[in-house]
């Protein structure tokens, strides 16, 4: 199956024949096996730990900056954020140089249709070459120069729970700059945890884990996201705090094969792109239950419409409500 950004790059697919190509934050489908090894050589730079793994071999580079090399072609794929699509363009001026050509393409529903003014980082006079499946096909030929790389995080002091905490953001990380509502209630209510390892998991910016170390310095705590930039953030969160942590890629559990942990604390994703992904919220609740210790203890904030009162009962010995507002609950739960 082919996404429908990537049908519309492949019915392009002559203007990247026998070229470098680098898929810049492609889909996970076989868009990379379809353009084919003789017509274009293509490389990958992903920042999602699922859609990197999916992807073939040694040409796959995963993080935030993009791989070393010079390429033909580049092809972005439109992020969610824009400030993500601003720091990829201008990370592309180090690895296409001047006449080289990129493309953005995207659904119309995520802004590709008025994605001209952030091309014009790469050069002047983008063009929309080519639109079908509710997709447009950008394209720009590079006249800037190389942008520098520098550290790209900013910082902000949050208010949290009666005090400040820095926190570092890399562009486009889950509340960019700001403390979330639903983390909010969570730091607010969460009571000091019981000595053993602790998991934040989906770290985002790092700051629960920050938050948490703060309070108890002693705590052993692990990190996980599945996006590149939520790692790089929570590093640079835990730095600023003077913290250290365990801070690993992970697409839900799957790096923690066989760890348990003492307690869970979580402000889950419940979207897989823009859709409300139900099924991944309740396999990652029965993978919580099973990563806790006998006893352990998990605190889960979500926003009230979720039916997670539900699948918690189902997996959990004790569910409680610890705190709520108008939009959140903060659930208690504890294994058998
Ligand atoms: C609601 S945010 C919470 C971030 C942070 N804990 C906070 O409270 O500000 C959820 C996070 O889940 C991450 N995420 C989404 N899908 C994931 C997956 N399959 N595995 C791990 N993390 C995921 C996102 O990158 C995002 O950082």
């Amino acid at each position: 199956m082919l996404s429908n950004p990537s049908q519309l790059v492949l019915r392009n697919e002559s203007l990247f024949s026998g070229r470098e190509v680098l898929l810049v934050g492609a889909p996970q489908d076989r868009l990379s096996q379809e353009l084919g090894a003789e017509t274009s050589v293509h490389w990958h730079w992903d920042w999602l730990a699922h859609q990197y793994v999916q992807q073939h071999g040694g040409r796959s580079h995963f993080g935030v900056e993009p791989p070393d090399g010079v390429f033909d072609v580049a092809i972005v794929f439109m992020p969610k954020a824009k400030s993500r699509l601003q720091y990829v363009l201008q990370q592309l001026t180090q690895i296409l140089p001047a006449g080289h050509r990129a493309y953005l393409v995207g659904e119309k529903k995520e802004g590709t249709d008025s994605a001209g003014k952030w091309l014009a980082t790469l050069g002047d006079g983008a063009q929309k070459i080519d639109r079908a499946r509710h997709c447009i096909l950008w394209e720009v030929t590079v006249q800037a120069q190389p942008v520098s790389r520098q550290d790209i995080a900013t910082q902000k002091t949050l208010p949290i729970a009666g005090s400040g905490l820095s926190v570092a953001f890399w562009p486009g990380v889950f509340s960019e700059g700001r403390l979330d509502e639903g983390t909010a209630l969570l730091l607010e209510h969460i009571p000091e945890l019981p000595k053993g390892p602790v998991l934040d998991f989906a770290c985002g910016s790092g700051v629960i884990a920050s938050f948490l170390l703060k309070r108890q310095p002693a705590l052993a705590l692990t990190a996980v996201d599945c996006d590149a930039f939520a790692l790089a953030s929570t590093q640079a969160t835990l730095q600023l705090n003077q913290q250290t942590g365990v801070v690993l890629p992970s697409d839900g559990f799957s790096a923690l094969q066989g760890q348990r942990f003492s307690s869970i604390v979580t402000n889950p994703p419940f979207h897989e792109g823009f859709r409300t992904d139900m099924a991944m919220t309740s396999r990652f609740i029965r993978d919580m239950a099973s990563h806790l210790v006998g006893g352990g203890e998990l605190w889960l904030v979500a926003n009230r419409f979720l039916p997670y009162a539900e699948a918690l009962q189902e997996t959990f010995a004790t569910v409680q409500v610890a705190a709520e507002n108008p939009r959140f609950v903060l659930y208690h739960a504890r294994r058998g």
